[in-house]
């Protein structure tokens, strides 16, 4: 049974306006509610506009922006959120504000309803005391603009049962947001560290170290942003940046106070003035400053348990768009050189003690070491998940290996019966890592491709034949290499949200772990081919109809999903199958005759002469080299065994990167263009005439 899930939003300011679009976007039904029917209708029709505007700028369709805003109720009526499943709170920044609307939805909701309070600067814990239901309240911390920034912290204070952990994250997933579950301490995860970033910027400036530009400049270098600190604080406010910098001062201590001269800025409530020339000789004093205070504070946290360093890396990549977070850049300016910064730092201020995991680190000399597979056993079923979803769980050398481990352990664990692979946040896994695979190319270094696709190959093919059934947990897209890992599990369960696709046509190169091979035993060798070479996206149900998924359920019922495919019988996933009618017509289209015809550029045959024509121009900006390379090494596998197929696959690799055209493709993709292949199927046919 499908769960209909209803959420309320109350305060319908800044942030509940956002935080309400976005659910609804996502196919929530939303209350929103305020303290007037006046207030309520201003939020929605600020929610109108950002649609609307989104819409135009061709983010998603019209229909979409109007459906979404059907599913939100906007009223003064607080009953109206009496059985939602979760109600987030985004009124005043003031305890007794808050205190007020939670213990009125205490009275008011159900009890299954989940109370959440999306404060920045308050502890939850006090909030909850608001209400009889202390187990059922929780910190969602959202970041602005709340309908287009993916992170959400998600707060549970002491008493908060589990359960209510599992289901707001689960929530937060249905709205698309990526959840790091942070502890109830001063600014979470994020602010902690960011906010002194800012206050030591207006510090550098109050001292006399520097000017603004040269600040902003030094800034955006040292931590590789687009928008420096005081350009930051004019977008999202000066007052903001007081409040905050007092609240951690007040709960942390005096390192954190607002400078002075922050505190003047914002009483004169005028912007910075960012005009000046900067000076570059100041570059190096700034940076090791503002360093030293992103680290300590960053290190604290850590050292606190309010997260752990990944989770304080993803915060700054996803929440802040950092391009890399502050244990990242640790490493990147090496750790004994970072422990001298926050040791000088250190040494002239109080209140800011340099951190034990810092020292630790420097001690032993070796960079932060980072996880990217977590590992949970839940009912006895393993749950290996990638979370790399700054990356969308991308697949390079380490993850892999990471996932070889956390396979084995639970391989060896006695107690699991089956294991489960998912992926953190919006995606699955989105492919393998191109700019791994660019790095080898330009250093020369074909052999690391190889030995990393081997290795890949190796565990992917044990996921295939393991004794406990291994299911792929398909609940976003997938690409490449992450459609390739969930094709090897011996069962997907998917969502709606899930798909599959191959784009490496479009890269100028050929999906390498298994891709061919695998949709070959699903689908045979026309519709195979047909995926793999114009790239089009499988979506979850056209991959259910199809056989290669398993179950296709809803999100809440995904665990239930699990466990049934870990009891099942064991039964062979490429068992013959008969496909919908709608797909006779891809399988003619990809006959062996129209193959050739489509790779000589002519117009393929008994197909509607729509389709000819999709076909014709989807493949013409595909790769040449891939696509002859992918028809006959597709052929050639229709006709080996599983294992001596994952072999062609490996014995091509190092010639089909060689090429100029994969040169081009991953550059390109990198790089967000559309690349131009030396050999198209257009240009050949060109080049065949002239000749
Ligand atoms: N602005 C940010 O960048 C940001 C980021 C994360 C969290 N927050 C937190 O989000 C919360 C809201 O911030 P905002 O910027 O949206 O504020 P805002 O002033 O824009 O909106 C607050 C809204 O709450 C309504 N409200 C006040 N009292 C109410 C009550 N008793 N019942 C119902 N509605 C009530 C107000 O009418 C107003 O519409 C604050 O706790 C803030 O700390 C803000």
């Amino acid at each position: 049974m499908t769960q209909h899930w209803k959420l309320g939003v109350v305060g319908a300011g800044n942030m509940g306006s956002g935080i309400a679009q976005k659910m609804a976007l996502e196919g929530l039904e939303v209350v929103l509610v305020d303290v007037s029917r006046e207030q309520a209708a201003r939020g929605l029709s600020r929610i109108e506009q950002s649609l609307r505007e989104a819409a135009e700028r061709g983010i998603f369709s019209q229909e979409q922006a109007e459906a979404a805003l059907k599913r939100i109720v906007a009223t003064d009526r607080f009953e109206d959120v009496r059985d939602a499943d979760l109600v987030v709170e985004a009124v005043f920044e003031d305890l007794d504000v808050k205190g007020d609307v939670f213990s009125r939805l205490d009275r008011i909701c159900e009890e299954k309803t989940i109370l959440a309070t999306n404060t920045s600067s308050l502890y939850v814990k006090d909030i909850a005391r608001y209400t009889r239901r202390p187990d059922r309240v929780i910190g969602m911390h959202y970041f602005y603009h709340p309908a287009k920034n993916r992170l959400v912290e998600i707060v549970p204070h002491e008493a908060t049962s589990a359960d209510t952990i599992e289901r707001t994250r689960l929530i937060g997933r249905l709205h698309g947001k990526t959840c790091i579950v942070v502890r109830d301490s001063p600014g979470f995860a994020v602010n902690r560290y960011f906010v002194p970033f800012l206050n030591e910027s207006v510090r550098l400036l109050e001292e006399g170290v520097a000017n603004i530009p040269t600040i902003e400049a030094a800034a955006k270098q040292a931590f590789e942003i687009g928008m420096g600190p005081f350009e930051l604080m004019n977008v999202t406010g000066i007052p903001i940046a007081v409040h905050s910098a007092a609240y951690l001062a007040k709960e942390i201590s005096e390192f954190y106070a607002p400078a002075k001269l922050l505190i003047e800025q914002s009483d004169k409530r005028e912007d910075w003035d960012l005009g000046g020339e900067a000076d570059e000789s100041r570059f190096e004093i700034v940076s090791r400053r503002l360093y030293a205070t992103v680290f300590g504070a960053a290190g604290a946290q850590v050292d606190e348990g309010v997260a752990g360093i990944e989770d304080t890396d993803r915060g700054a990549k996803i929440g802040l768009r950092w391009r890399r977070g502050p244990f990242e850049l640790m490493n990147r300016v090496g750790v004994k050189q970072a422990l001298a910064m926050v040791q000088e730092l250190s040494d002239r201020r109080s209140g800011f003690p340099v951190p034990d995991i810092i020292r630790s680190r420097a001690a032993q000399g070796t960079p932060f070491a980072f996880r990217y597979v977590d590992y949970e056993v839940r009912n006895r079923i393993a749950c290996l998940t990638i979370n790399r979803p700054e990356a969308l769980n991308a697949l390079n050398p380490e993850v892999v290996e990471q996932l070889e481990q956390a396979f084995d352990r639970a391989q060896r664990d006695p107690e699991v019966r089956g294991i489960a692979v998912r992926g953190a946040g919006k995606a699955f896994v989105a492919g393998a890592d191109i700019k791994f695979f660019l790095d080898c190319i330009r250093r020369g270094e074909m052999e690391s491709n190889v030995a990393f696709t081997r290795r890949g190959h190796r565990l992917f093919r044990r996921f295939e034949t393991s004794d406990k059934p291994t299911v792929a947990v398909l609940d976003g897209l997938s690409l490449g290499g992450g459609s390739e890992l969930a094709l090897a599990c011996q069962a997907i369960v998917a969502t709606e949200q899930g798909s599959l696709a191959f784009p490496e046509s479009g890269l100028g190169i050929y999906p390498g772990l298994g891709g061919m091979l695998r949709m070959n035993l699903h689908l045979g060798r026309e519709l195979a081919k047909y995926y793999t070479f114009t790239g089009s996206k499988l979506a979850a149900r056209e991959a259910y109809e199809l056989g290669i998924v398993t179950e296709l359920v809803e999100l809440e019922e995904v665990e239930a999903a699990i466990e049934r495919l870990v009891q099942a019988e064991p039964r062979d996933k490429y068992r013959r199958k008969d496909f919908p009618a709608a797909y006779r017509e891809y399988q003619t289209a990809f006959s062996d005759e129209n193959v050739r015809r489509l790779l000589a550029g002519e117009s393929v045959q008994g197909v509607s002469g729509e389709l000819a024509k999709r076909l014709g121009k989807i493949l013409s900006y595909k790769g040449l080299i891939a696509l002859e390379t992918m028809n006959r090494m597709i052929d050639r596998q229709s006709k080996l065994s599983i294992e001596e197929s994952i072999e062609l696959e490996l014995d091509g690799l190092s010639s089909i990167f060689s090429t100029e055209d994969a040169l081009a493709g991953l550059t390109a993709a990198l790089s967000g263009e559309r690349p131009t292949f030396r050999h198209t199927i257009g240009r050949s046919v060109a080049y065949h005439e002239h000749a």
